[in-house]
């Protein structure tokens, strides 16, 4: 058995010397110390040797595979930096080559939309806060002065989780939620950007929608700082030569309301197909805070008023790009997407 050690050893030098690649390298591994490999043949010899001579015969399998696992490996260094080296020399790289760029993402036009909107009014010092997107019908409604079965809710397709909870249909529940998050009568001067839902389809509704809720409360808040502060906000989005009209209008958590106009972006005023012919673009809806909605969040109506806003972050988009569908905003055809970049 020891000649036959002996001759494996050999043989398997040999044949090492003969090796011109790191593949019959591994090939030749496990040809002689591999599972199924020459090395195990000879072993199984050991069964049958005097016990005396089993550990002899042990200390020279191990000299066997020492030297020939060192040997592999010295073996593998040499191939690899050969190949190394002619790698290097086959392969040249052009500097002179232009660069790939790299494929670059960009902001959805609503989220341009919504940037925009939230520069304008934090530099008129409002605070911006988000909100819960399942919302209960409390805040969603009652808060606002909405209580069950009250007609204005009919304005609103809303979806329902449970009797309980829904998809707000609108940012307004920030109002409520903010207010009772305040130290009763303190000044607030807030915007509530997001998601809001509501089952509607067409080429201006979406289920899936944005928008910014407005709240300013304090002492002696008037409709004149409503009317200043929105014209400001309609002059920074649309340009300096819009102007804007109030319009009455009726929400259930003002008293009074207004739906404020831009003159029209597209004709400038003297009528198009755009604004119908009307000179004026709807852009949202306003109005001074209703008592009930104080007192329902523990402000005194007698100490504190305010008004309030809510825009729809896709028509202000619609307007300022000029699109007429709502839809593609969600459709994700790159085509259109990539005009905003
Ligand atoms: N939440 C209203 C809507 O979705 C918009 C709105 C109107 C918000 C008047 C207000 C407001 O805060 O005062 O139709």
């Amino acid at each position: 058995m020891k000649e036959e050690l002996q001759a494996l050893k050999e043989q398997a030098l040999a044949e090492l010397e003969t090796v011109a690649s790191v593949d019959a390298l591994k090939d030749l591994r496990v040809k002689y110390l591999g599972k199924k490999g020459q090395m195990t043949d000879i072993l199984r010899g050991m069964g049958s040797l005097p016990a005396e001579e089993r550990p002899k015969v042990g200390q020279m399998v191990n000299e066997v595979k020492k030297v020939l696992e060192e040997a592999i490996a010295a073996k593998t260094e040499v191939l690899e930096a050969e190949a190394l080296k002619q790698r290097l020399a086959s392969e040249k790289v052009d500097i002179t080559l232009p660069g790939r760029k790299p494929q670059c993402g960009h902001l959805h036009p609503i989220t341009l939309t919504m940037r925009e909107i939230k520069k304008i009014f934090m530099r008129m010092g409002f605070e911006v806060m988000e909100g819960p997107e399942i919302e209960s019908d409390y805040y969603n409604f009652e808060a606002l002065n909405l209580p069950k079965d009250h007609p204005a809710r009919d304005m609103q397709d809303t979806f329902y989780i449970t009797e309980e909870f829904l998809l707000r249909t609108q940012t307004s529940p920030m109002q409520a939620r903010k207010m009772q998050a305040s130290v009763p009568d303190s000044p607030i001067r807030m915007i509530s950007p997001g998601t809001v839902y509501r089952n509607d389809y067409d080429a201006t509704h979406s289920p899936m929608f944005h928008q910014v809720e407005g709240l300013v409360l304090g002492k002696d808040i008037s409709l004149a700082d409503l009317k200043g502060t929105l014209e400001t906000f309609c002059k920074e989005m649309f340009g300096s030569s819009v102007s804007i009209r109030l319009r009455p209008s009726y929400f259930p958590f003002t008293e009074p309301s207004a739906e404020v106009d831009i003159s029209c972006v597209i004709c400038g005023g003297k009528g198009c197909r755009v604004c119908k012919n009307s000179g004026w673009l709807e852009i949202l809806g306003s109005g001074m805070v209703h008592p009930n909605v104080l007192r329902m969040s523990g402000y005194d109506p007698d100490k504190t008023s305010g008004y309030a806003f809510g825009m729809g972050v896709e028509r202000i988009a619609m307007l300022k790009y000029g699109i007429d569908d709502l839809r593609l905003f969600f459709e994700n055809d790159l085509r259109f997407i990539r005009q905003f970049k």
